[in-house]
C-alpha cells in the first residue's frame, strides 16, 4: 500500500476516515505547490502562537525551546531548497507540522496546533505574506516614481504636443507629461499604504470560527506578529479575504497607469512621433524583419495589466455566494494574488528601467508643435481686450479658416490686415501670440504647464513619497 492509499496514516485530519482519497482529488486538493511561497509566515506564526500557549501553560518552557528550534531547522530547509515534501502534505501548514513531528517528536508537535485552526492560520499567513509583499512594492514603487521625478526636472525646457482624442491639443512640457504619471503613481503609493494598514489585522486565535476555547491572548499574538491589532470577530477573521481583493484591486488600478503610460511612450516611439527612443536593453528585434527595433518591454507592460484585472475579476467571482465562514473555495485567493505580486513588482522595475534608460528628441518634438495648437491663445489675446471668449472663440475659429483656404502654413502667417478683416479689435500685438513657449508659461495656475507650476507639481510629489 503507498502512502496516498493510507488517509489515517498520512493525512493530518484522516482519524474520522476509513477509505483513501482519489489521487486526482489530492492533486486537485493539494495547495503545497503554490502556498509553500509562504513558508516563512507559517513558521513564524507557529513561532508566535506556540509562545502564546506556553503563557497558558499548554505547552512547557522546555517544550516551546525544542518546538523553536525544530522551527528553525524546517526553515533552513526550505530556504536551502533542501525540503522534502511528501505525500499527504497537503498545503504549506500541513507540511511544516508534519516535519516538526519528524524533528522534535510527535508528542511535542503534536501540540501546536491546539485552540488553533488551519482556518486562523492560514489567514494569518496570508496576511503576512501579503504585509511584507507589499512594504517590498511600496519601496520598488517609491524608486520609480523618484526616477521619473528626476527626469521631469533635468527635462524642464523641453516642448511637445499635449493631446486629447489623440489629436494635437495645445503645448505643454515634456515634464508636465512625466508630472501626469508621477501623480498617477503617488496615488498609487497613497493608497497602498491604507491597503497595508487594513491588510495588518491578526486573525491569529479566532480558531475554526468560534473563537479560541483556552482564552489565548490575542493581543499578545498580534504583537509578536508586528500586525496592528486583531480582528474582532472569529468568523470574520477566519472568512474575510477583503485583504487579497483589495490588494489585487490596487495591483489592477496600478497596471491599469502603467499601461496608459506604456501605450503612450509606445505611440511617440514611433517613427511616425519619433518623441521617444527606447534603450536597447528594453526592445528586442524581429525574426524576419533586420530592421525592426520593437517596443516589447512596453507592450508587455501593456499586456500584463489584463491578467491582473482577470485575476481579481477571478476571485471575486469564486468569493460571491461563500456561505460563512471557511470554505475550501477560498484556497483560491492563492494563485490569483501570488502572480499579480510577481508580476506587479517586475512591471514596475521594467517600467522604472525604460524610464529612466529611453532617450527624447528634443527636436522632434518641438517639431511636432504646430500653430493651430495656438488658436485658444489667439482666443485668449482677444479676452484680454475684453471680448467674451464664446464671441473670441469663433473669431479664432474665423482665422483658422482663413489661413486654411489662403493655404498659409499657420494662423501665424495671416497679415495684419487679414486679422483686422475678420476683427477690427486686433492689434498690433497680435503677432506675439505664436508663440509655444509664452503660451505654456501662461498656464501658471496650479497643475498648469508653465515650468514654475510643474516644479512644483515635482515638490509636492517628491514630498508624498518621503
Ligand atoms: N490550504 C488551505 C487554504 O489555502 C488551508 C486552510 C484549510 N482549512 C480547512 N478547513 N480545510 O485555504
Amino acid at each position: 500500500m503507498s502512502a496516498q492509499d493510507q488517509p489515517s496514516e498520512s493525512k493530518l485530519w484522516g482519524g474520522r476516515f476509513t477509505g483513501p482519497t482519489d489521487p486526482l482529488m489530492d492533486l486537485y486538493n493539494a495547495s503545497l505547490p503554490y502556498d509553500k511561497i509562504m513558508y516563512e509566515a507559517d513558521l513564524t506564526g507557529t513561532k508566535v502562537y506556540t509562545q502564546g500557549l506556553n503563557k497558558l501553560k499548554l505547552i512547557s518552557d522546555e517544550e516551546l525551546v525544542k518546538i523553536h528550534e525544530g522551527l528553525e531547522i524546517i526553515r533552513q530547509e526550505w530556504a536551502e531548497n533542501k525540503f522534502v515534501e511528501k505525500p499527504g502534505d497537503e498545503d504549506i501548514h500541513t507540511a511544516n507540522e508534519r516535519r516538526l513531528g519528524e524533528i522534535i517528536g510527535k508528542h511535542i508537535a503534536g501540540k501546536v496546533h491546539t485552540g488553533r485552526s488551519r482556518n486562523d492560520q492560514v489567514a494569518t499567513d496570508m496576511r503576512i505574506f501579503v504585509r511584507e509583499s507589499l512594504k517590498n512594492l511600496s519601496l520598488k514603487l517609491k524608486a520609480f516614481i523618484e526616477t521619473i521625478l528626476k527626469r521631469a526636472e533635468s527635462e524642464i525646457s523641453v516642448l511637445m504636443p499635449g493631446y486629447t482624442h489623440l489629436q494635437r491639443a495645445q503645448p505643454i512640457r515634456w515634464s508636465h507629461w512625466l508630472s501626469s504619471y508621477a501623480t498617477y503613481f503617488t496615488e498609487d503609493y497613497n493608497r497602498l499604504q491604507q491597503v497595508i494598514e487594513r491588510v495588518n489585522k491578526s486573525p491569529l486565535g479566532a480558531g475554526a470560527l468560534a473563537g479560541h476555547p483556552y482564552g489565548i491572548d490575542r493581543e499578545f499574538l498580534a504583537k509578536g506578529l508586528n500586525f496592528d491589532g486583531v480582528i474582532g470577530n472569529s468568523l470574520t477573521a477566519v472568512s474575510d479575504r477583503d485583504f487579497v481583493v483589495e490588494t489585487l484591486f490596487w495591483g489592477t488600478l496600478l497596471m491599469n497607469h502603467i499601461s496608459r503610460f506604456a501605450e503612450d511612450l509606445i505611440i511617440y516611439s514611433t517613427a511616425e512621433f519619433g518623441f521617444v527612443k527606447l534603450a536597447d536593453a528594453y526592445s528586442t528585434g524581429s525574426s524576419l524583419m533586420p530592421q525592426k527595433k520593437n517596443p516589447d518591454s512596453l507592450e508587455l507592460l501593456r499586456g500584463k495589466s489584463g491578467r491582473v484585472f482577470g485575476g481579481l475579476a477571478g476571485f471575486l467571482m469564486s468569493t460571491k455566494s461563500i456561505p460563512s465562514t471557511y470554505n475550501k473555495d477560498m484556497q483560491e485567493d492563492k494563485e490569483p494574488l501570488f502572480d499579480a505580486l510577481t508580476t506587479v513588482e517586475h512591471s514596475i522595475l521594467i517600467a522604472t528601467g525604460v524610464i529612466s534608460t529611453l532617450t527624447i528628441n528634443k527636436e522632434k518634438m518641438e517639431a511636432a508643435l504646430t500653430m493651430d495648437m495656438l488658436a485658444t491663445d489667439l482666443a485668449d489675446y482677444l479676452v484680454r481686450k475684453g471680448v467674451p471668449f464664446r464671441e473670441t472663440h469663433h473669431i479664432s475659429g474665423e482665422c483658422v479658416r482663413k489661413a486654411e483656404d489662403e493655404k498659409l502654413s499657420g494662423i501665424d502667417q495671416l497679415s495684419f490686415e487679414q486679422f483686422k478683416e475678420i476683427d477690427d479689435r486686433f492689434e498690433k500685438d497680435v503677432m506675439d501670440s505664436f508663440d509655444f513657449e509664452v503660451s505654456v508659461e501662461r498656464r501658471s495656475a496650479i497643475g498648469g504647464t508653465a515650468k514654475s507650476a510643474v516644479l512644483k507639481q515635482l515638490e509636492n510629489l517628491k514630498a508624498q513619497i518621503k
